[in-house]
């Protein structure tokens, strides 16, 4: 946090409170050692007006995780992104999509998938019933390796938390991953996409699609029928757990 002579110093202390119970309450969620008991112990904090408030169920709110991710120095690619590309959609989402990184026209703009492989995936979510507004879109980096390079692993380490964050809150009941790095991030493994792709797979409980990132899909345009056969198991699979997308493709 940024400390200025004129900062109030109540909001200041309100935001560390908050920021460190949201952390405890994380570690906490995922098991750590001791942290349950520091949440068990812990002292209501007044929240500052300008804190984000929290998401029902005493999930971190989108814009909870949002603030808490800052203007973000945690790896190299602070120095030269743009813009954060958090994700966008509904934080009710039933259905989500994790990409890998943003590109150039992402990291201008501070929105996923916005280029021409945003184009297709666009066309992907259209044809499965569903709205760019009605799913959530993210990605496994929120800032743009330059020139487009494979996301390093220091880089995912320190982004991972907020993206797996993004996902409790969200509560989706398919998550589709777009491409290899994605897929290998929330599935733990190293596999290549081909011998991950056409099944279901989990990522804590939430049944996880693998699929091939557009960008690929417009260099290679002859995948897309098996895009599409993944596509159409997640839209069965939907149907199956009683989620009804707002236009329901035809056939
Ligand atoms: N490719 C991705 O993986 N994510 C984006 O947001 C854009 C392109």
């Amino acid at each position: 946090m940024v400390s200025t002579d004129d900062a109030d110093p109540r909001e200041e202390l309100a935001a560390l409170v908050g920021s460190l119970r949201r952390t405890v309450a994380w570690h906490a969620r995922a098991g750590a050692y001791g942290a349950r008991a520091a949440v068990e112990v812990e002292v209501e904090a007044p929240r500052a007006p300008s804190e984000a408030p929290p998401a029902p169920g005493g999930r971190l709110s989108l814009a909870q995780i949002r603030e808490e991710l800052g203007d973000c120095q945690r790896c190299k690619l602070a120095s030269t992104r743009n813009k954060i590309v958090f994700g966008n959609g509904s934080e009710t989402a039933p259905l989500m999509f994790v990409g890998e990184a943003p590109g150039a026209d992402e990291d201008r703009i501070g929105d996923p998938f916005v280029g021409r492989a945003g184009e297709l995936l666009d066309k992907m979510i259209e044809a499965m019933g569903w709205t760019r507004q009605t799913v959530y879109v993210a990605n496994t980096l929120k800032c743009r390796p330059p020139g487009n390079r494979n996301p390093e692993a220091d880089e995912t380490a320190a982004c991972q938390p907020f993206l797996f964050r993004q996902i409790e809150t969200i509560a989706p009941r398919v998550i589709v991953t777009l491409g290899r790095p994605a897929a290998n991030l929330l599935l733990g493994n190293n596999a290549p996409i081909s011998a991950l792709r056409g099944q279901f797979h989990q990522f804590r409980g939430i049944r996880l699609m693998p699929t091939f990132h557009p960008a690929y899909l417009l260099r290679d345009p002859s995948k897309k029928r098996e895009a599409w056969s993944d596509l159409k198991l997640v839209i069965a699979e939907l149907e199956r757990l009683g989620v009804q997308p707002p236009n329901p493709p035809r056939g």
